[in-house]
């Protein structure tokens, strides 16, 4: 039986380019599907999952992820005057317990290996997980619980995986398929961003780790790799042969919140599952429907919507 994962890692210190200029002065974690902000969605799973700590690693311009997790204590008094029981709840039913929050300031944009190794001394030695908030996942069970479930008796490290279009592979941290049994797949290796000619197969890593701490060592001596970052995905690597190594095949729909396409598709999926605006949202797709497909050969038209 593998040791319980409790404490989770969210790397929030990236500059979030893509969404300028909305990304200016506001953290691009602190982006809303419908009213909110993308890195709640990924401390709730994370919570649902079991997770008890939560460690931010951080950078320059990223306290208002300080703020949104911390008690807001003059809105609640505000709103407790009035009798606006639900909006209470809502600023409060999710924030973890005092003392169970932790920041960690990622002096430079070194890549997510770096990112995760800036938590080295808060993770200690335990097994950890890893969410990345750019990687929104609808389904009945959260990813990270699913994977929680497979971790119990795979242990080792486990990343959640699903297949992606061959000229996408080079997004992606990638797996060399070693055997498949059920969800679970077993892997010579991983490389990252391979080119799509090059790449093992299709197989690519969703924001969703599950780490044993002896990724920190390898991360220590790694040096600079694709994109000139120090990559999660090399010391990952590394540790395949040391440690038990998986893919997992989650059940449900990812939605690439890092790209507009992917964030407009995650705000409409989101909303069509809600109780209080589901059906708006279905009109509103319908009267928006075209009697031509959307793509007009043009790749950045076509619905980037993947399913596990
Ligand atoms: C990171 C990882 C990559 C993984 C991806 C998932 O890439 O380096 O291995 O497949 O997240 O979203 P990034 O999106 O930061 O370029």
């Amino acid at each position: 039986m593998a040791q319980r994962v409790k404490k989770a890692v969210f790397p929030v210190g990236g500059l979030g380019t893509r969404f300028l200029p909305a990304t200016k002065a506001m953290p691009k974690e602190m982006l809303p599907i419908i009213d909110k902000p993308l890195i709640q969605y990924a401390v709730e799973e994370a919570q649902a999952a079991g997770i008890e700590e939560f460690i931010f690693v951080t950078g320059r311009g990223k306290s208002a992820i300080e703020d949104h997790f911390d008690q807001a204590n003059e809105l609640e008094k505000f709103l407790a005057a009035r009798g606006k029981t639900k909006e209470l709840d809502a600023i409060r039913r999710w924030l973890p317990s005092a003392g169970k929050v932790a920041y960690v300031r990622q002096p430079a944009p070194l890549g997510l290996g770096h990112a995760v190794w800036c938590a080295r001394t808060l993770v200690g030695d335990e097994p950890f997980a890893v969410l990345l908030a750019d990687d929104l996942v609808q389904a009945e069970e959260p990813c990270l619980g699913q994977m929680m479930t497979a971790h119990a008796s795979t242990g080792g490290n486990l990343v959640a995986v699903m297949d992606v279009p061959r000229s996408q592979v080079d997004r992606y941290g990638v797996l060399d398929v070693l055997r498949t049994q059920g969800r679970l797949i077993a892997a010579r290796t991983v490389v990252e961003k391979p080119s799509p000619a090059e790449a093992p197969s299709t197989l690519s890593i969703i924001g969703r780790y599950i780490l044993q701490p002896s990724v920190f060592s390898h991360l220590s001596r790694l040096k600079q790799g694709t994109g000139g970052e120090i990559q999660l995905t090399d010391a990952l690597a590394l540790t395949i042969g040391e440690e038990p190594f998986h893919g997992y095949r989650f059940e449900g729909r990812r939605f690439d919140c890092g790209d507009k396409v992917g964030f407009l598709e995650a705000t409409m999926a989101f909303a069509m599952e809600r109780a209080d605006m589901g059906e708006a949202a279905r009109e509103i797709a319908r009267q928006h429907s075209m009697p031509k497909p959307l793509s007009n050969g043009d790749d950045a038209y076509r619905p980037r919507i993947l399913n596990a």
